[in-house]
Protein backbone atom coordinates (compact mmCIF):
# COMPACT_ATOMS: atom_id res chain seq x y z
CA UNK A 1 0.00 0.00 0.00
CA UNK A 2 1.14 3.68 -0.22
CA UNK A 3 1.99 4.16 3.20
CA UNK A 4 0.50 7.82 4.39
CA UNK A 5 1.89 9.04 0.67
CA UNK A 6 -0.08 10.33 -1.83
CA UNK A 7 0.71 8.09 -4.89
CA UNK A 8 2.52 5.02 -5.40
CA UNK A 9 4.99 7.49 -7.67
CA UNK A 10 5.48 9.37 -5.07
CA UNK A 11 6.42 6.89 -2.04
CA UNK A 12 8.83 4.49 -4.84
CA UNK A 13 10.53 8.41 -5.40
CA UNK A 14 11.24 7.88 -2.00
CA UNK A 15 12.94 4.47 -1.65
CA UNK A 16 15.53 5.13 -4.54
CA UNK A 17 17.81 5.19 -1.39
CA UNK A 18 16.85 1.81 -0.55
CA UNK A 19 16.27 0.34 -3.53
CA UNK A 20 20.02 1.19 -4.63
CA UNK A 21 20.60 -0.49 -1.09
CA UNK A 22 19.23 -3.46 -2.11
CA UNK A 23 21.00 -3.65 -5.46
CA UNK A 24 23.99 -3.51 -4.14
CA UNK A 25 23.90 -5.74 -1.02
CA UNK A 26 25.88 -8.81 -0.93
CA UNK A 27 27.65 -7.83 -4.00
CA UNK A 28 30.33 -5.48 -3.04
CA UNK A 29 33.45 -7.44 -1.08
CA UNK A 30 35.68 -5.06 0.08
CA UNK A 31 37.16 -3.79 -2.36
CA UNK A 32 35.82 -5.59 -5.68
CA UNK A 33 32.20 -6.82 -7.29
CA UNK A 34 31.14 -10.66 -6.15
CA UNK A 35 28.37 -11.76 -9.10
CA UNK A 36 29.22 -15.42 -8.44
CA UNK A 37 25.22 -15.48 -8.99
CA UNK A 38 25.70 -15.64 -13.03
CA UNK A 39 26.70 -19.09 -13.16
CA UNK A 40 26.96 -20.02 -16.64
CA UNK A 41 28.19 -17.13 -17.62
CA UNK A 42 31.26 -17.83 -15.51
CA UNK A 43 34.31 -15.85 -16.33
CA UNK A 44 35.61 -17.97 -19.36
CA UNK A 45 32.27 -17.77 -20.56
CA UNK A 46 32.83 -13.66 -20.08
CA UNK A 47 36.47 -13.61 -21.66
CA UNK A 48 34.90 -15.26 -24.87
CA UNK A 49 32.48 -12.76 -25.68
CA UNK A 50 33.42 -9.79 -28.13
CA UNK A 51 30.54 -7.59 -27.95
CA UNK A 52 27.52 -6.59 -26.31
CA UNK A 53 24.11 -5.64 -27.28
CA UNK A 54 21.82 -4.37 -24.56
CA UNK A 55 18.23 -4.54 -25.77
CA UNK A 56 15.15 -2.91 -23.53
CA UNK A 57 11.88 -0.60 -23.71
CA UNK A 58 11.41 2.94 -22.61
CA UNK A 59 13.11 3.45 -19.39
CA UNK A 60 14.63 0.45 -18.77
CA UNK A 61 16.40 1.36 -22.52
CA UNK A 62 17.68 4.87 -21.09
CA UNK A 63 19.15 2.91 -17.96
CA UNK A 64 20.93 0.51 -20.69
CA UNK A 65 22.24 3.79 -22.75
CA UNK A 66 23.68 5.02 -19.36
CA UNK A 67 25.13 0.89 -19.10
CA UNK A 68 26.61 1.68 -22.31
CA UNK A 69 28.89 4.08 -21.53
CA UNK A 70 30.40 2.66 -18.63
CA UNK A 71 30.53 -1.44 -19.91
CA UNK A 72 32.43 -0.38 -22.65
CA UNK A 73 34.41 2.15 -20.92
CA UNK A 74 35.62 -0.11 -18.22
CA UNK A 75 35.47 -3.68 -20.36
CA UNK A 76 36.93 -2.13 -23.67
CA UNK A 77 34.27 -4.58 -24.79
CA UNK A 78 32.04 -2.55 -27.65
CA UNK A 79 27.96 -1.81 -26.48
CA UNK A 80 25.42 -1.22 -28.84
CA UNK A 81 21.72 -0.39 -27.04
CA UNK A 82 18.75 -1.36 -29.39
CA UNK A 83 15.47 -0.94 -28.60
CA UNK A 84 13.88 -4.61 -28.28
CA UNK A 85 10.94 -4.32 -30.81
CA UNK A 86 13.50 -2.83 -33.21
CA UNK A 87 16.74 -5.21 -32.57
CA UNK A 88 13.78 -8.14 -33.34
CA UNK A 89 12.83 -7.22 -36.32
CA UNK A 90 16.12 -6.10 -38.01
CA UNK A 91 17.88 -9.23 -38.51
CA UNK A 92 20.97 -8.18 -36.35
CA UNK A 93 24.08 -10.10 -35.96
CA UNK A 94 24.77 -12.27 -33.39
CA UNK A 95 26.50 -15.07 -32.65
CA UNK A 96 27.98 -17.01 -29.78
CA UNK A 97 30.39 -14.45 -28.80
CA UNK A 98 27.82 -11.60 -28.42
CA UNK A 99 25.98 -11.21 -24.79
CA UNK A 100 22.83 -9.65 -25.31
CA UNK A 101 21.69 -8.08 -21.86
CA UNK A 102 17.87 -7.51 -21.59
CA UNK A 103 16.96 -5.17 -19.00
CA UNK A 104 13.43 -5.16 -17.76
CA UNK A 105 11.68 -3.64 -14.29
CA UNK A 106 8.67 -6.46 -14.86
CA UNK A 107 9.95 -9.28 -16.99
CA UNK A 108 7.37 -9.57 -18.88
CA UNK A 109 7.57 -6.81 -21.53
CA UNK A 110 6.68 -8.55 -24.86
CA UNK A 111 8.83 -7.25 -26.60
CA UNK A 112 11.93 -7.48 -24.89
CA UNK A 113 11.21 -11.47 -24.17
CA UNK A 114 10.72 -11.39 -27.64
CA UNK A 115 13.90 -10.01 -28.67
CA UNK A 116 15.77 -12.44 -26.09
CA UNK A 117 14.12 -15.62 -27.68
CA UNK A 118 15.46 -14.34 -31.22
CA UNK A 119 19.11 -14.02 -29.50
CA UNK A 120 18.94 -17.14 -27.94
CA UNK A 121 18.03 -18.62 -31.08
CA UNK A 122 20.64 -17.28 -32.82
CA UNK A 123 23.03 -18.77 -30.30
CA UNK A 124 23.87 -15.49 -28.49
CA UNK A 125 24.38 -15.53 -24.60
CA UNK A 126 21.73 -14.08 -22.78
CA UNK A 127 21.58 -12.05 -19.05
CA UNK A 128 18.65 -10.08 -17.85
CA UNK A 129 19.27 -7.28 -15.88
CA UNK A 130 15.22 -8.09 -13.85
CA UNK A 131 13.17 -6.40 -10.96
CA UNK A 132 10.60 -8.80 -10.54
CA UNK A 133 11.56 -12.81 -9.49
CA UNK A 134 10.49 -15.45 -11.62
CA UNK A 135 9.31 -13.45 -13.97
CA UNK A 136 9.53 -14.46 -17.82
CA UNK A 137 12.64 -12.57 -19.34
CA UNK A 138 15.13 -14.08 -16.35
CA UNK A 139 13.31 -17.80 -16.65
CA UNK A 140 14.07 -17.52 -20.12
CA UNK A 141 17.60 -16.03 -19.96
CA UNK A 142 21.27 -18.07 -19.19
CA UNK A 143 22.09 -15.72 -16.25
CA UNK A 144 20.21 -13.20 -14.09
CA UNK A 145 21.09 -10.33 -12.37
CA UNK A 146 17.75 -9.09 -9.91
CA UNK A 147 17.81 -5.47 -8.64
CA UNK A 148 15.75 -6.18 -5.94
CA UNK A 149 14.50 -2.72 -6.02
CA UNK A 150 10.80 -4.02 -4.31
CA UNK A 151 7.42 -3.78 -6.14
CA UNK A 152 6.98 -0.70 -8.47
CA UNK A 153 3.33 0.19 -8.86
CA UNK A 154 3.13 3.15 -10.57
CA UNK A 155 2.63 2.95 -14.37
CA UNK A 156 6.02 5.74 -14.84
CA UNK A 157 9.09 3.70 -13.62
CA UNK A 158 11.85 5.70 -11.28
CA UNK A 159 13.44 4.00 -8.72
CA UNK A 160 13.70 0.92 -11.18
CA UNK A 161 15.69 3.14 -13.37
CA UNK A 162 18.29 3.93 -10.76
CA UNK A 163 18.58 0.17 -9.87
CA UNK A 164 18.98 -0.75 -13.54
CA UNK A 165 21.68 1.32 -13.34
CA UNK A 166 23.40 0.15 -10.67
CA UNK A 167 22.90 -3.64 -11.83
CA UNK A 168 24.49 -2.19 -15.04
CA UNK A 169 27.39 -0.80 -13.24
CA UNK A 170 28.22 -3.89 -11.12
CA UNK A 171 28.20 -5.79 -13.80
CA UNK A 172 30.74 -3.65 -16.29
CA UNK A 173 33.02 -3.80 -12.68
CA UNK A 174 32.76 -7.49 -12.86
CA UNK A 175 33.53 -7.78 -16.74
CA UNK A 176 36.48 -5.60 -16.51
CA UNK A 177 37.70 -7.44 -13.52
CA UNK A 178 37.53 -10.73 -15.31
CA UNK A 179 38.86 -9.30 -18.39
CA UNK A 180 42.03 -7.68 -16.50
CA UNK A 181 40.79 -3.95 -18.32
CA UNK A 182 40.47 -2.19 -15.01
CA UNK A 183 43.28 -2.17 -12.26
CA UNK A 184 41.82 -3.08 -8.89
CA UNK A 185 42.29 0.14 -7.25
CA UNK A 186 40.30 1.91 -10.11
CA UNK A 187 38.19 -0.93 -9.47
CA UNK A 188 37.70 -0.18 -5.69
CA UNK A 189 37.37 3.52 -6.33
CA UNK A 190 34.47 3.14 -7.91
CA UNK A 191 33.18 0.40 -5.10
CA UNK A 192 33.71 3.22 -2.69
CA UNK A 193 31.57 5.52 -4.10
CA UNK A 194 29.05 3.33 -5.11
CA UNK A 195 28.84 2.80 -1.22
CA UNK A 196 27.73 6.26 -0.81
CA UNK A 197 25.50 6.59 -3.35
CA UNK A 198 22.24 5.74 -0.94
CA UNK A 199 23.30 8.37 1.55
CA UNK A 200 23.96 11.07 -1.35
CA UNK A 201 20.29 10.29 -2.67
CA UNK A 202 18.45 11.28 0.82
CA UNK A 203 20.25 14.00 0.53
CA UNK A 204 18.66 14.77 -3.12
CA UNK A 205 15.45 13.75 -1.70
CA UNK A 206 15.64 16.22 1.11
CA UNK A 207 16.78 19.10 -0.70
CA UNK A 208 13.80 18.96 -3.24
CA UNK A 209 11.40 22.00 -2.04
CA UNK A 210 12.70 24.16 -5.13
CA UNK A 211 11.66 21.78 -7.43
CA UNK A 212 7.74 21.89 -6.05
CA UNK A 213 8.29 25.14 -6.47
CA UNK A 214 9.02 25.15 -9.70
CA UNK A 215 6.63 22.40 -11.05
CA UNK A 216 3.90 25.21 -9.46
CA UNK A 217 5.33 28.06 -10.91
CA UNK A 218 5.09 25.99 -14.53
CA UNK A 219 1.88 23.94 -14.47
CA UNK A 220 0.68 25.83 -17.19
CA UNK A 221 3.64 25.21 -19.52
CA UNK A 222 3.26 23.80 -22.91
CA UNK A 223 6.75 21.86 -24.30
CA UNK A 224 10.01 21.31 -21.75
CA UNK A 225 13.01 20.67 -23.52
CA UNK A 226 16.10 18.62 -21.65
CA UNK A 227 19.60 18.48 -22.38
CA UNK A 228 22.56 16.03 -21.34
CA UNK A 229 25.72 14.77 -23.12
CA UNK A 230 27.66 11.79 -22.31
CA UNK A 231 25.88 9.65 -19.18
CA UNK A 232 23.49 12.95 -18.95
CA UNK A 233 21.96 12.43 -22.85
CA UNK A 234 19.87 9.19 -21.26
CA UNK A 235 19.24 11.10 -18.27
CA UNK A 236 17.75 13.83 -20.19
CA UNK A 237 15.96 11.73 -22.28
CA UNK A 238 14.35 9.90 -19.22
CA UNK A 239 13.23 12.99 -17.77
CA UNK A 240 11.43 13.85 -20.59
CA UNK A 241 9.79 10.49 -21.33
CA UNK A 242 8.89 10.88 -17.39
CA UNK A 243 6.85 14.36 -18.05
CA UNK A 244 5.05 13.04 -21.44
CA UNK A 245 3.91 9.80 -19.65
CA UNK A 246 1.85 11.78 -16.46
CA UNK A 247 1.95 15.29 -17.14
CA UNK A 248 0.78 15.07 -21.15
CA UNK A 249 3.30 18.28 -21.61
CA UNK A 250 5.08 18.03 -24.99
CA UNK A 251 8.83 16.71 -24.15
CA UNK A 252 12.15 16.43 -25.67
CA UNK A 253 15.87 14.89 -24.41
CA UNK A 254 18.82 15.82 -26.79
CA UNK A 255 21.98 15.49 -27.10
CA UNK A 256 23.92 18.69 -26.38
CA UNK A 257 26.01 18.33 -29.88
CA UNK A 258 22.60 17.39 -31.46
CA UNK A 259 21.55 21.43 -30.88
CA UNK A 260 22.63 22.77 -33.77
CA UNK A 261 21.94 20.29 -36.36
CA UNK A 262 18.31 20.81 -35.90
CA UNK A 263 16.11 21.48 -32.24
CA UNK A 264 17.86 24.82 -31.66
CA UNK A 265 15.39 25.92 -34.47
CA UNK A 266 12.49 24.95 -31.55
CA UNK A 267 14.14 27.44 -29.00
CA UNK A 268 11.92 30.67 -28.36
CA UNK A 269 11.96 32.85 -25.85
CA UNK A 270 10.53 31.86 -23.02
CA UNK A 271 11.14 27.62 -23.63
CA UNK A 272 12.23 26.29 -20.77
CA UNK A 273 15.37 23.41 -20.79
CA UNK A 274 16.47 21.34 -18.15
CA UNK A 275 20.52 20.58 -18.58
CA UNK A 276 22.03 17.91 -17.19
CA UNK A 277 25.45 19.26 -16.47
CA UNK A 278 28.32 16.64 -15.73
CA UNK A 279 30.78 17.63 -12.78
CA UNK A 280 33.33 20.47 -13.73
CA UNK A 281 35.79 18.71 -11.56
CA UNK A 282 35.51 15.39 -12.69
CA UNK A 283 34.41 15.89 -16.81
CA UNK A 284 36.53 19.51 -17.45
CA UNK A 285 35.84 19.48 -20.85
CA UNK A 286 32.32 18.13 -21.03
CA UNK A 287 31.42 20.67 -18.69
CA UNK A 288 32.77 23.44 -20.87
CA UNK A 289 30.83 21.87 -23.45
CA UNK A 290 27.68 21.65 -22.29
CA UNK A 291 28.02 25.79 -20.87
CA UNK A 292 28.63 26.48 -24.52
CA UNK A 293 25.16 24.90 -25.08
CA UNK A 294 23.82 26.61 -22.50
CA UNK A 295 24.95 29.91 -23.67
CA UNK A 296 23.35 29.33 -27.09
CA UNK A 297 20.06 28.85 -25.86
CA UNK A 298 20.10 31.15 -23.69
CA UNK A 299 20.91 33.85 -26.48
CA UNK A 300 17.77 32.93 -28.12
CA UNK A 301 15.86 33.56 -24.94
CA UNK A 302 15.49 30.20 -23.18
CA UNK A 303 15.10 29.48 -19.57
CA UNK A 304 17.46 27.42 -18.30
CA UNK A 305 17.43 24.89 -15.43
CA UNK A 306 20.53 23.21 -14.45
CA UNK A 307 20.68 20.01 -12.42
CA UNK A 308 24.57 20.64 -11.50
CA UNK A 309 26.72 19.14 -9.11
CA UNK A 310 27.02 21.01 -5.46
CA UNK A 311 29.96 22.47 -5.89
CA UNK A 312 29.87 23.35 -9.61
CA UNK A 313 30.06 27.62 -9.27
CA UNK A 314 30.74 27.98 -12.56
CA UNK A 315 27.13 27.24 -13.74
CA UNK A 316 25.47 30.09 -11.70
CA UNK A 317 26.11 32.86 -14.11
CA UNK A 318 24.09 30.44 -16.72
CA UNK A 319 21.11 29.10 -15.54
CA UNK A 320 18.41 30.63 -14.43
CA UNK A 321 17.41 28.06 -11.90
CA UNK A 322 20.18 24.97 -10.20
CA UNK A 323 19.03 21.91 -8.63
CA UNK A 324 21.67 20.59 -6.42
CA UNK A 325 22.94 17.33 -6.33
CA UNK A 326 26.76 15.51 -4.88
CA UNK A 327 29.11 15.21 -6.51
CA UNK A 328 30.24 11.62 -7.47
CA UNK A 329 32.17 9.54 -10.47
CA UNK A 330 30.80 10.36 -13.78
CA UNK A 331 29.61 7.08 -14.47
CA UNK A 332 27.73 7.13 -11.26
CA UNK A 333 26.09 11.01 -12.07
CA UNK A 334 22.66 9.69 -13.45
CA UNK A 335 21.49 8.00 -10.09
CA UNK A 336 21.57 11.21 -8.73
CA UNK A 337 20.97 13.86 -11.35
CA UNK A 338 17.40 11.70 -12.89
CA UNK A 339 16.16 12.16 -9.17
CA UNK A 340 15.28 15.66 -9.82
CA UNK A 341 13.22 14.93 -12.80
CA UNK A 342 11.05 12.41 -11.66
CA UNK A 343 9.97 14.73 -9.21
CA UNK A 344 9.64 17.14 -11.40
CA UNK A 345 7.17 15.28 -13.32
CA UNK A 346 5.76 14.14 -10.35
CA UNK A 347 5.44 17.65 -8.94
CA UNK A 348 4.25 18.87 -12.42
CA UNK A 349 1.17 16.27 -13.09
CA UNK A 350 0.20 16.57 -9.31
CA UNK A 351 -0.12 20.22 -9.87
CA UNK A 352 -1.98 19.59 -12.88
CA UNK A 353 -4.58 17.52 -11.00
CA UNK A 354 -3.79 14.50 -12.98
CA UNK A 355 -3.47 11.19 -11.62
CA UNK A 356 -0.08 10.26 -11.12
CA UNK A 357 -0.15 6.58 -10.91
CA UNK A 358 -2.74 5.74 -13.52
CA UNK A 359 -1.81 7.99 -16.72
CA UNK A 360 -4.12 8.05 -19.54
CA UNK A 361 -3.41 4.95 -22.50
CA UNK A 362 -0.93 3.63 -20.40
CA UNK A 363 -0.26 0.25 -18.56
CA UNK A 364 2.66 -0.83 -16.51
CA UNK A 365 3.46 -3.44 -17.78
CA UNK A 366 3.14 -3.84 -21.98
CA UNK A 367 2.77 -7.43 -22.32
CA UNK A 368 1.32 -7.24 -26.19
CA UNK A 369 3.41 -6.47 -29.18
O1 LIG B 1 8.93 -3.66 -17.31
P1 LIG B 1 9.90 -3.05 -18.29
O2 LIG B 1 11.09 -2.45 -17.60
O3 LIG B 1 10.31 -4.00 -19.36
O4 LIG B 1 9.10 -1.86 -18.98
C1 LIG B 1 9.68 -1.14 -20.03
C2 LIG B 1 8.87 0.11 -20.36
O5 LIG B 1 7.58 -0.25 -20.75
C3 LIG B 1 8.79 1.06 -19.17
O6 LIG B 1 10.05 1.43 -18.69
C4 LIG B 1 8.02 2.34 -19.54
O7 LIG B 1 8.75 3.09 -20.47
C5 LIG B 1 7.70 3.15 -18.28
N1 LIG B 1 6.30 3.45 -18.23
C6 LIG B 1 8.53 4.40 -18.14
O8 LIG B 1 8.19 5.16 -17.04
Amino acid sequence: EKGGWPSFMAKEVSEGPEAVANTLRGRLTDHGVDLGELGVLDDEALRGIDRIVIVACGTAAYSGLVGKYAIETWSRVPVEVDLAHEFRYRDPVLDERTLVISISQSGETMDTKMAVEHAAAAGARTLSICNTQGATIPRQSEAVLYTHAGPEVAVASTKAFLAQVIGQLLFGLHLAKVRGTMTDEAIAEVVEELRELPDELRQVLAEQESVHELAHWMSDTRSVLFLGRHVGYPVAMEGALKLKEISYIHAEGFAGGELKHGPIALIEPGQVVFVVVPSPRNQALLHSKIISNIQEIRARGARVIAVAEAGDAAVLPYADVVLRVPLTLPMLEPVLQVVPLHIFALELATAKGLDVDQPRNLAKSVTVE
